[in-house]
């Protein structure tokens, strides 16, 4: 699907109003102005500026302490952004109740952490939270999805691989049923096999299911087999809004010094 014509400023979304919104069906998620600064007064997140189209996935890579986790933590206030900020669908986060939100704005993390009891219970989790018992088949459906077969079903977490955890906490993640996912280096700890089922599972959830993904990838590599887009971040700033494969046309020393390291 040619999502975007290429271009920056497209992406910035250069024309939105005085809050920085704009009415857009084709995008999920726009950030605007999103600034942070820490209690001790250093800059962590600097003007960043981006629209994340509904249905793709976008790849955030950067240097080690450049912004990245903090970036996809404000997307679904795990690190609280300032009101104006960031908006889901056209609406401000900040005015959305907190658990809706994280319910339709997932999250996976580097290392996954499962709840005690069986690999049900963890799939069970998030619906029984809002009242709601999902039965034997819906937790076998959400295992699929996750490329998990039924023999997990009963397993506790110890008896998993990470990897298999991994696919678990997704399982876990879906049965909220999001609309947008962030991953947090999720296959970073996964051996080329598991990472593999998981880019399989994340690119199906983008076709099949119209799911909106952000990732942030240490490998330009793994950006190349499943985003469409890649923003590079440094020093708390987008410097780059960029098709994959447009990253040799960076000029930006950075983007240079990934592709080296990553050819
Ligand atoms: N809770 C916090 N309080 C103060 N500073 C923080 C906090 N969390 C992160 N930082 C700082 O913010 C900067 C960005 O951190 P962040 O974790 O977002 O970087 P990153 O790009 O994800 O790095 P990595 O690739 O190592 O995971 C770092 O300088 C970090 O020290
Ligand atoms: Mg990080």
């Amino acid at each position: 699907m040619e999502i975007l014509p290429g271009a920056r400023e497209h992406l910035l979304g250069s024309n939105g109003n005085e809050n920085g919104f704009e009415e857009n069906p084709e995008i999920k998620i726009q950030v605007r102005g999103l600034t942070k600064v820490s209690e001790k007064g250093v800059s962590i997140l600097n003007n960043v500026n981006v629209d994340i189209p509904k249905g793709v996935i976008m790849g955030v890579i950067g240097p080690s302490g450049s912004g990245k986790s903090t970036f996809l933590r404000s997307l679904n206030r795990l690190w609280e952004p300032s009101s104006n900020s960031v908006f889901l669908d056209g609406h401000d986060i900040c005015d959305l109740d907190v658990l809706a939100l994280r319910r339709k704005i997932g999250m996976l993390f580097q290392i996954p952490v499962l709840f005690e009891g069986t690999v049900a219970d963890n799939v069970r989790y998030g619906p029984q939270l809002k009242g709601k018992k999902l039965s034997d088949n819906e937790v076998y459906k959400l295992l699929t999805l996750a490329d998990l077969d039924s023999s997990f079903f009963n397993k506790s977490g110890g008896e998993l691989s990470v990897g298999q955890a991994q696919r678990v906490a997704l399982a876990r993640t879906l049965a909220n049923e999001p609309e947008v996912l962030l991953l947090d280096e999720p296959t970073s700890a996964l051996d080329p096999i598991s990472t593999q089922n998981i880019e399989d599972v994340l690119v199906k959830l983008k076709r099949e299911q119209n799911m909106t993904i952000v990732m942030v990838s240490h490998s330009i590599k793994q950006i190349k087999r499943i985003a469409e887009i890649v923003c590079l971040l440094v020093n708390g700033e987008i410097v780059e809004i960029l098709k994959p494969d447009q990253l040799f046309e960076s000029k930006h020393p950075m983007a240079q010094r990934f592709l080296e390291l990553s050819s």
